[in-house]
């Protein structure tokens, strides 16, 4: 397994052991094998892409620091292994993950029909009050496209999640993506710090209890 420290530019914002932050996020990567989680993840972290495909054994983790509105959050972000053998050991991960990434492959119809099963999954090992953003990756193969973006729009509505086509490869929307998970999870600490009955008051408090500093009036992410 790739470990979560890595080298070259930008190698502060990644120290798994920086306690420099504001916020922790821990979010989670699932779908089917091979619709490009570990290509989405090193994306995003690294800025680097391979087209060599080696797949995921149980599961993996990197950490990046990012700022949004003056807010130093740590995102430690979980890549998981798409094949069926894992399941067991991935799912047990579910649970105190904020955010889904959850990714179907734009040139897989097999791998957007199992997204209501990954929806499922959810459903029965996570927190009730997540954030999914349901990603349809390899945007850069839209000659070999079998999933209308209409279809995967739909369903994204239907099932209540945030919507984006992407690639990895191409380095489409990925950043988008991890923005977008963020704002959404600060809005409902916000929501949830100011109603305070809800469900996510607990997540606050899992998703923050290695920050360094509590939460004093709202998150203003
Ligand atoms: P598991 O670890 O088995 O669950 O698979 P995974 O979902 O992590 O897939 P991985 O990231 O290893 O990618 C699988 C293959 O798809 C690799 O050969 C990648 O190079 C390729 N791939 C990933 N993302 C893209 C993309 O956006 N476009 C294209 N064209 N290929 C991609
Ligand atoms: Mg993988």
């Amino acid at each position: 397994m790739a470990s979560a420290k890595e080298s070259g530019p930008g190698r502060e914002d990644k120290d798994p052991a920086d306690q420099n932050f504001d916020y922790m996020f821990k979010l989670l990567i699932i779908g089917n094998s091979s619709v490009g989680k570990t290509s989405f993840l090193f994306r995003y972290t690294d800025d680097s892409f391979s087209s060599a495909f080696v797949s995921t054994v149980g599961i993996d983790f990197k950490v990046k620091t990012i700022y949004r509105n003056d807010k130093r959050i740590k995102l430690q972000i979980w890549d998981t292994a798409g094949q069926e053998r894992y399941r067991t050991i991935t799912t047990a991960y579910y649970r105190g993950a904020m955010g889904f990434l959850l990714i179907y492959d734009i040139t897989s119809q097999e791998s957007f029909v199992a997204v209501q099963d990954w929806g499922t999954q959810i459903k029965t090992y996570s927190w009730d009050n997540h954030t999914l953003v349901l990603v349809g990756n390899k945007l850069d193969m839209e000659a070999e496209r079998k999933v209308p973006t209409e279809d995967a729009q739909r369903l994204a509505t239907e099932l209540g999640f945030q919507f984006f086509e992407a690639s990895a490869k191409e380095s489409i929307n990925v950043k988008q993506v991890f923005e977008t998970i963020v704002d959404v999870i600060c809005d409902k600490m916000n929501e949830s710090i100011n109603g305070d009955s809800s469900p996510l008051a607990n997540h606050k408090a899992a998703g923050l209890k290695d920050t360094p500093r509590g939460i004093q009036g709202g998150c203003a992410c």
